[in-house]
């Protein structure tokens, strides 16, 4: 398992809270894989256990990208099976849907006011966004990450484990929750980032790139057969043969660095002894992705197994929803009574 760095875990306003608040979100677009589990889903389970924690189905995130509305309900609700069976309990966290508490929206009304336009097309991601985008640039896609402010400050939530693509989002949060506190007063604690450090997985086809749900063949499936995370272990790009004696690991070549990082998740015990053979020139990559799809396996059949059992019950995963809803409604409607009555609007 690897160390999660810590950069902020304290609210510095009216101190800490009882327990200290987690929030996360994951957008309900389509297969989850390995790396949302790695980069995520993981974490947040590890998490739940000491944390107060809010993990959101970001339903109102991922309609900024054009989507199917007819087979919207079922993605949704694939999330959240597919969250459940990973390891998220939704006794222990409330998981819930976005736009079932529309204080979100709301509230983000309200930071909408205080978010400049140059530092929101600056964001990374907006520009990548925009620039693929084929039905022009809408204005949904702009306030995206004011969006994600709401999310975390309507909780107050003052640690947010994502992977190191949304750490540039958190940033802009934190100078957002600072403009609010400064002109209306002090309201929101300043959320931190919580990284997996070195957990980006790479795609499977080309280690180039990210592992992505919008690029094909590019990843494994949480929920994949394991017949099919054999397979796709296996033909996983690597190099035609071993490094040379005394290669050391960070010289690597991506696809060899993803499988390491990868066997590091999944096989903590076998990692050392495949470094050592890496760096004596002696490693077999057939063996050690054999070790790699075992270990996978392991971990992710009994998953499919939970998650095919909640899609035959539907209305389990609903109602499942419908209780965080409920959980989080109380704590959002406080918050946003306070965001108003500061802003003078009663
Ligand atoms: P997304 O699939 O983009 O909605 O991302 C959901 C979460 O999974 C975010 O915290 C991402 O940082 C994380 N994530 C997505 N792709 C990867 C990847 N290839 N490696 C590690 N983390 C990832
Ligand atoms: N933008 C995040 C992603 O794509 C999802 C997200 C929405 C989120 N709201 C959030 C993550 C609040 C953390 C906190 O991964």
């Amino acid at each position: 398992m690897q160390k999660v760095e810590t950069q902020s875990e304290v609210a510095p306003h009216g101190g800490p809270p009882a327990r200290v608040r987690v929030f996360s979100g994951i957008q309900p677009t389509g297969v989850i894989h390995i790396g949302n589990y790695v980069g995520a889903i993981r974490q947040w389970a590890e998490l739940q256990r000491d944390y107060e924690s809010y993990f959101c189905i970001v339903d109102l995130h991922a309609i900024t990208v054009p989507y199917e509305p007819a087979e919207f309900p079922q993605r949704v609700l694939d999330a959240a099976a597919a969250n459940v069976a990973a390891g998220i309990d939704p006794k222990q966290s409330v998981l819930f849907v976005q736009s079932h508490v529309p204080e979100h929206s709301e509230l983000m009304w309200l930071l909408n006011i205080i978010t400049p336009v140059g530092q929101l097309e600056r964001m990374t991601q907006f520009k990548d966004k925009a620039r693929r985008s084929k039905v022009g640039v809408m204005a949904g896609l702009l306030n995206y990450p004011v969006l994600m402010a709401a999310d975390v400050l309507l909780y107050k939530a003052s640690l947010v484990p994502v992977g190191d693509d949304q750490v540039q989002h958190v940033e802009l949060m934190r100078d957002i929750a600072e403009r609010f506190n400064k002109q209306f007063g002090e309201t929101f604690p300043l959320p931190g980032v919580r990284l997996t450090k070195g957990a980006r997985i790479m795609a499977f086809n080309d280690p180039n790139v990210k592992m992505s749900k919008s690029i094909d063949g590019s990843y494994v499936a949480l929920v994949e057969r394991s017949e099919t995370i054999r397979k796709k272990v296996r033909a996983a790009v690597t190099d035609p043969g071993p490094p040379k004696k005394g290669s050391k690991l960070d010289d690597a070549t991506p696809g060899v660095a993803n499988l390491f990082t990868l066997l590091e998740v999944f096989a903590p015990a076998r990692y050392p002894e495949f470094v050592a053979a890496y760096e004596a020139g002696t490693v077999r990559y057939s063996e050690m992705k054999q070790v790699l799809a075992d270990a996978m396996v392991e971990t992710f059949a009994p998953m499919r197994k939970r998650y095919e059992e909640l899609m035959q019950r539907p209305d389990d995963i609903r109602d499942i929803l419908a209780d965080g809803a409920k959980r989080a409604r109380p704590v959002a409607q406080r918050t946003i009574e306070e965001a108003r009555h500061r802003m003078g609007l009663r």
